[in-house]
């Protein structure tokens, strides 16, 4: 059961915290505890807060920096000894060491106002009876989250369901509630049941520890609805006092339009007309309408199932069981791989044969041998050959027709597959699949427009990198080859380019 530390209520105006909370960086990851800079800390406290009297919930409070500014303030924290701190330093605050997922779902108390910074733990560490919860109390309320959801989705949900009729949200979010799948969720649950919606992108880092950016979320008038949500760029947090209501009204449809990515509201209307104008002639194509785009096969053991040359040759495997593939992205250099390129890695002895063995039939002696070693039976036990069966048979291993990095800086590169290769699952692969052929394939990549597409469909990584998912690849738009780039068009690229460009902070 939540465990409540402490409840008297003094006042506290102008209280500092002079402490942060020193934790392992493992922990630290685990419980996804990155401390908010006081003055957002205190703004957002200003934005929710209209009465002393308000009662304010923080639902993953940590050192508590967002009660400090309000008197009538509760805060749940997962870790016992931030809130022992709280406890300590915030004798006001009414304290709870707990889940707030298990937490929420007992209590009776609703609030005027929630704020805070959630938790950003990502869908491989958010299991086990937390996410349970959260994915339950979200349930109970309508929202529907898929075992991928990072868990600050599920947070921002659970918590909004706590306001009282007419309660105000402010919280900080990662800067992916403008693309990722489970943010769609989020703002259409918020905009079913507040009467306004904010969301605020900020350029600055306002986490210099924290690869991705962070934007902010902002919510008035639980128990209505609204059709529209209002969405700003700020180039840096301020330090004065600022409005979270003041921006561009993206209407619900258009959002919608735009695949509820708010992302795509970043570029300028122009750039975004222009980009519509061409996506929709009837001579465009998606990649995804043309082929098949998605990832290349898991070997489960990278080491045992890539050999060198030299190794393939000592071990006497026959050629008939090892595959040219490419591994990483940094071997999409050019254009196109030939057999020319792939005879240079092998002279380089570089580990690119993949073993490649049949489910049935018997297996050549070699290379029951080499699957009898220590460090073979050792990658048996791995989750994913053990899973398999036989556990040496590596699957979906197909010879796509061309590949595209997952991740690049200037953005990604296409480049066809004339070598017969595989790949690995850390490049995307691609099977042509309605009859365009390679070079047109090639030909249509390299209009200009296709830059601006892969900027709009795919997302930051962190560190100046464009990720692309696979589902964002197939939506990249691959203008008509004899389609005319006016000086017009080729402006609105340009700007459209560079202030994507800008907002992953790539720096050339
Ligand atoms: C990003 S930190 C925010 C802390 C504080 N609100 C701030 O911004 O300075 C996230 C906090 O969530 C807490 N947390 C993680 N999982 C939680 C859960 N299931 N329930 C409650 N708190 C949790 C962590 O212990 C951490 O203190």
């Amino acid at each position: 059961m939540p465990q409540l530390m402490h409840r008297i209520v003094p006042t506290v105006k102008g209280i500092t915290l002079a402490f942060v909370l020193e934790k392992a960086p493992s922990r630290r990851k685990a419980l996804g505890s990155f401390y908010t800079p006081e003055h957002v800390a205190e703004t957002l406290v200003n934005w929710v807060v209209r009465s002393p009297n308000d009662r304010l919930l923080d639902p993953s409070c940590g050192d508590g920096r967002f009660l400090a500014s309000h008197r009538n303030v509760v805060g749940v924290d997962l870790d016992p000894a931030a809130i022992a701190t709280v406890a300590k330093e915030l004798p006001h605050a009414r304290v709870y060491a707990a889940d707030f997922f298990d937490w929420a779902m007992h209590t009776r108390d609703r609030f005027e106002c929630v704020v805070g910074n959630p938790p950003f733990i990502r869908y491989q560490r958010f299991s086990g009876d937390v996410r349970r919860s959260a994915l339950e109390v979200c349930d109970r309320v309508g929202v529907k989250f898929s075992s991928l959801t990072s868990s600050w989705a599920p947070f921002v949900v659970a918590a909004a369901s706590l306001l009282k009729p007419g309660g105000r949200l402010a919280f900080v979010v990662p800067a992916e509630i403008g693309h990722a799948p489970y943010a769609k969720p989020v703002l259409r649950y918020l905009l079913s049941r507040f009467h306004q919606v904010s969301v605020i992108a900020v350029r600055e880092k306002v986490f210099p520890d924290l690869s991705e950016d962070v934007w902010f979320l902002y919510a008035d008038g639980f128990g209505g609805e609204s059709d529209r949500i209002t969405f700003s760029q700020w180039d840096e947090f301020p330090r004065k006092a600022a409005r979270p209501n003041k921006g561009l009204h993206v209407s619900r449809h258009e959002w919608e339009k735009w695949g509820e990515r708010l992302r795509s509201f970043l570029i300028s209307p122009d750039v975004r007309d222009a980009y519509r104008e061409i996506s929709e002639r009837s001579d465009s194509v998606r990649l995804g309408e043309i082929a098949r785009v998605g990832i290349g096969y898991v070997s489960g053991a990278n080491d045992l199932f890539h050999l060198r040359p030299s190794e393939a040759r000592q071990l006497g495997i026959p050629n008939e069981f090892l595959r040219p593939t490419v591994r990483r992205a940094g071997f999409l250099r050019r254009g196109t791989i030939t057999p020319a390129i792939v005879e240079g890695w092998l002279q380089r002895d570089e580990p690119v044969l993949l073993l490649h063995l049949p489910q049935k039939g018997r297996l050549p002696d070699c290379v029951m041998k080499y699957l009898d070693t220590a460090s073979a039976q050792q990658a048996r036990l791995g989750y994913k050959c053990r899973n398999r069966n036989p556990w040496y048979t590596v699957p979906d291993v197909t010879v796509p027709d061309a590949f595209l990095a997952y991740m690049s800086g200037l953005g990604p590169r296409l480049v066809l597959n004339n070598a017969s290769c595989a790949c690995t699952n850390s490049i995307h692969a691609i099977h042509l699949t309605n009859g365009l052929s390679s070079s047109e394939l090639r030909k249509r990549w390299t209009h200009p427009f296709v830059e601006l597409s892969c900027e709009i469909e795919g997302h930051p990584l962190g560190g100046g990198m464009l990720k692309l998912e696979p589902r964002e690849a197939a939506r990249i738009v691959l203008p008509s080859t004899v389609a005319k780039v006016s000086q017009e068009l080729q402006a609105a690229i340009s700007k459209g380019v560079t202030t994507l460009r800008r907002w992953r902070h790539y720096v050339r």
